[in-house]
Order: structure tokens, then C-alpha cells, then sequence
């Protein structure tokens, strides 16, 4: 854990949500706490590890109300990705982003602390923010998982057009990545991201199809791989200076023989190995992600005006490329995602589409009804042709639940208004998703 800390106001409190949109500091020993919450379902079958849930309610008291009803996280959340908000004090139409800056402190790192049990071994956290609370969130990742457990702080340009009335234009938000087992271990069951191979040529009209090509050398002398190559063109080669051979001789030779080994310049170059489609390692991501290969958030609000015609668009949707991305590098099919700050539901789309089992949360009910609901029917009914549809060629299929959890505090939510969903998702066809889709 860290020895620096940040200290907020009421702290030591407990951050609950009170009514559908309000938050109220409660002692952490408050007897209330053990009053059970309220849960509204629209199935009857058990909420176990094979089921997807759209959740409306408060991302806190959703993953208690899971956690104590069901086997729903048995095998452990392998991703979270959190876009909540960002707290820049911004008027926006869809939710409230100016609370105070200890609550915001508060409510992150109470959600963060509920689902550190639930993690997987092999978890990632991500979290998506912008300069108004990063540095701040940063902080409280350390302590919540330890300074050990940071992997990276991704740059992702979410705009392209420039803003020439303000001092700078900001263009990127920051996404901070942690793995509770730390970097080193995470990174061998991460995913590499897949190589652009519209490169590829075949020079050599090799009948095993197109390829790269490598320089034969490896840094360092290494003295089982210092021999002569003598070039077609009939030159003498020995390993560059404080270099070796890739391989060693017989190696050499075996892959020649297999013509493996490419010499340019017409014969008189300095050797390079073949390498075909299927021996290409993947690229490490880097940290500046770009809008040509990850979207804006633009591009996330066209995909939703291009299937919600006649409704003023969500305020800050993400673009589903983005997800596609962070989904592929931190899980695999059947793994679980969860998201807790649910919007317009572009987490859930995505891991839907690529085959991942989700949670999501949104404790907005108009932001429910009128984007996640509706966008998610689509995407099992096959109606969604934007975002990463085609892509992956999604075709429709899968299903999932919603239940609706009330908050403790403060007003519940209507059952008279779940009914709605209930009746809506009737229409659709849902059902019990075995590995997501
Ligand atoms: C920045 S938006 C998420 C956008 C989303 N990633 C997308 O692509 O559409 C944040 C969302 O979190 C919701 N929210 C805020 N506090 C919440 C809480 N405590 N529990 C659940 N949802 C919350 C807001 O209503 C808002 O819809």
C-alpha cells in the first residue's frame, strides 16, 4: 500500500447512495447498512455466472445486491472500465456532473473497495477521467489496490477539432489502468493487439502467401551465432558489431533451405528473415491511443443519433472502437466485464458483441429507458448496424436480464416504472446468455 495519502473531508464516512439521484455520508457501523436492499427482477431463474444484467440502481448497492443473492460473480470479474463522471462541473442534460470533491472521492473510492473482492486474479481496473479529478483518482487507485498495482495511464484523443477560444484544447482524457497482481504478471494473460497485415508482400512469389520481414541479427555477442554468411551475390558477412546472428549455423541453414532467408538488393543485402501471417507476434499497446484508431467521442454521438433519431443525443457517450479495444486486450470470450457508471450503455454493447458475459449499472432511470435499454435490444435483435457491428460481423443473439435495485436511503424507485422495462424486454428476445452471446 502507499505511504503518502490523500485526505478528503468525512473521509472515514461511508458514501450511500440516497434516492435516485443523491448521495448520503453514513458511518460505516451504521445499523441501517444491514437492512436488506430492495430488488426488482425480470426473470424468475436464478442470477447466476452465466447470466449478462443491465442494473438499475447505484453501482454500490448492485454489486452488494449481487453479491449476496447469487453465484452471479463465481469465477471472479476479469475487466472493469468506469467512466463516471468526471466531475468538471459542466451543465449536462443526462446526469450531474458537479458534486462536491469529497464525495466524488468518496463514491470512487467506495466502488472501487466493492469490487476489489470480486476481482478475478487476473482482473484489470480501468478508469476514465478527464484533468478535472485524474491526479486526485490516482491517489485513491493507489490505495485502494496499492502503488504496485499501476500498469499504465492511457492517452486517448477523444476529439479532433481544435477550440481556438480556450487557453489550450484539450483534446484527450486519461484512462488509468491497474491489475491487483501488478504489471509484470497481468501482462502474460493481457492481449497483444493484432498487426496490420494490409503490409505484407511477397517478394519471392512464396507459395505460402505473403510476408514480413526481419533483420537476421539479435543485440548482443553471442558466440555460437558469430559465423560467415556469404550473400548470393557472393559477399562474406559477419554480424554487425556488438551483434549476433539470429540463430546459429545449423539454424541458418535449415532455413535457407526452407527459404526462409531473404536477401535485398537483388542478393547483395544483408540477410532478413521471412516472417508469414501466423508467425507475427501482436504489438504491445502503446500509451497514446488515436482517434483514427479508437474513435471520438463525435463519432460514439453519430452511432447514437443514427439509432435514436427523435431524441437529443446522450451528453458523453464513448465510442464503442474504444471499448473494442480495451475489452480485447484485458479479457477473452465468456469473461465477465463490469461497468458501474452504465450511460448510454456503449460497455455493454460492446462486450456483447465480442462474446464477454457484463454487468452494467446505471442508476438513472430516463437514461435507462431511453439509450441502455433500447440500444442493448437492439444489439441482441440484430439492429444495430454501427459501432463495431460490422466489424466482428454481429449478427444479433444472446440475451440478458434487468433487475432494479432500490436504494437504501431516501426515496426507492418505482415499481409501477420496472414494470415498463419488464414488459418491454418481454417483447425481445431474451434470454439466459451461455458465455455472453
Ligand atoms: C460519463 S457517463 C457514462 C457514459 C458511458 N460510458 C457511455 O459510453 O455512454 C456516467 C454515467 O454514470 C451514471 N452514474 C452516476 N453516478 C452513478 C452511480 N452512483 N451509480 C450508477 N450510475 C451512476 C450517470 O447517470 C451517467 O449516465
Amino acid at each position: 500500500m502507499s505511504d503518502i495519502e490523500l485526505f478528503w473531508p468525512n473521509k472515514e464516512l461511508s458514501l450511500r447512495a440516497s434516492g435516485a439521484l443523491d448521495y448520503l455520508w453514513v458511518q460505516p457501523t451504521d445499523g441501517r447498512l444491514l437492512d436488506s436492499l430492495t430488488v426488482e427482477r425480470t426473470n424468475t431463474g436464478p442470477l447466476d455466472a452465466r447470466t449478462n444484467v443491465l442494473a438499475i440502481g447505484d453501482g454500490a448497492d448492485v454489486l452488494e445486491a449481487l453479491t449476496k443473492q447469487s453465484s452471479f460473480f463465481e469465477g471472479g470479474i476479469r475487466l472493469v472500465y468506469i467512466d463516471p463522471p468526471f466531475n468538471t462541473n459542466a451543465d449536462l442534460r443526462h446526469y450531474n456532473d458537479a458534486i462536491s470533491r469529497a464525495m466524488w472521492l468518496s463514491m470512487m473510492r467506495d466502488r472501487l473497495l466493492a469490487l476489489r473482492p470480486l476481482l478475478a486474479e487476473n482482473a484489470s481496473v480501468w478508469v476514465h477521467l478527464d484533468d478535472a479529478e485524474v491526479h486526485r483518482a490516482r491517489a485513491v487507485m493507489d490505495e485502494v489496490f496499492g502503488v504496485n498495482a499501476f500498469v499504465a495511464s492511457v492517452v486517448w484523443q477523444k476529439k479532433t477539432s481544435r477550440d481556438s477560444r480556450a487557453a489550450f484544447s484539450t483534446n484527450h482524457d486519461t484512462i488509468l489502468v491497474y491489475a491487483p497482481i501488478g504489471p509484470k504478471k497481468w501482462k502474460v494473460s493481457r492481449n497483444l493487439l493484432e498487426k496490420d497485415t494490409a503490409y505484407l508482400t511477397n517478394k519471392d512469389d512464396d507459395p505460402r502467401g505473403p510476408w514480413a520481414d526481419a533483420p537476421f541479427t539479435a543485440p548482443g555477442y553471442r558466440r555460437g551465432q558469430q559465423y560467415d554468411i556469404v550473400t548470393p551475390s557472393g559477399r562474406v558477412l559477419r554480424p554487425p558489431r556488438g551483434r549476433s546472428w539470429y540463430a546459429t549455423e545449423p539454424t541458418y541453414r535449415s532455413l535457407v533451405a526452407d527459404e526462409r532467408i531473404w536477401f535485398p538488393k537483388e542478393g547483395d543485402g544483408s540477410p532478413r528473415i521471412k516472417l508469414f501471417k501466423h508467425q507475427l507476434r501482436g504489438l504491445v499497446p502503446f500509451t497514446v491511443w488515436e482517434a483514427s484508431d479508437t474513435g471520438t467521442n463525435d463519432d460514439a454521438k453519430r452511432h447514437l443519433m443514427a439509432m435514436f433519431p427523435d431524441r437529443e443525443v446522450f451528453d458523453t457517450p464513448k465510442p464503442e472502437l474504444l471499448l473494442e479495444r480495451i475489452i480485447h486486450i484485458a479479457t477473452n470470450p465468456s469473461d465477465l466485464v463490469v461497468d458501474l457508471f452504465g450511460g448510454s450503455g456503449t460497455t455493454a454493447a460492446v462486450a456483447h458483441k465480442m462474446r464477454r458475459r457484463w454487468l452494467i449499472a446505471e442508476r438513472n432511470f430516463q437514461t435507462v429507458r431511453d439509450f441502455l435499454l433500447p440500444r442493448l435490444q437492439h444489439v441482441v435483435e440484430g439492429t444495430d448496424p454501427g459501432g463495431i457491428t460490422e466489424m466482428l460481423s454481429w449478427a444479433g443473439g444472446g440475451g440478458f436480464e434487468a433487475i432494479q435495485v432500490s436504494p437504501r436511503f431516501g426515496k426507492g424507485y418505482s415499481p409501477n416504472a420496472f414494470g415498463a422495462i419488464r414488459r418491454s424486454l418481454k417483447k425481445t428476445v431474451c434470454r439466459k446468455a451461455t458465455g455472453a452471446a
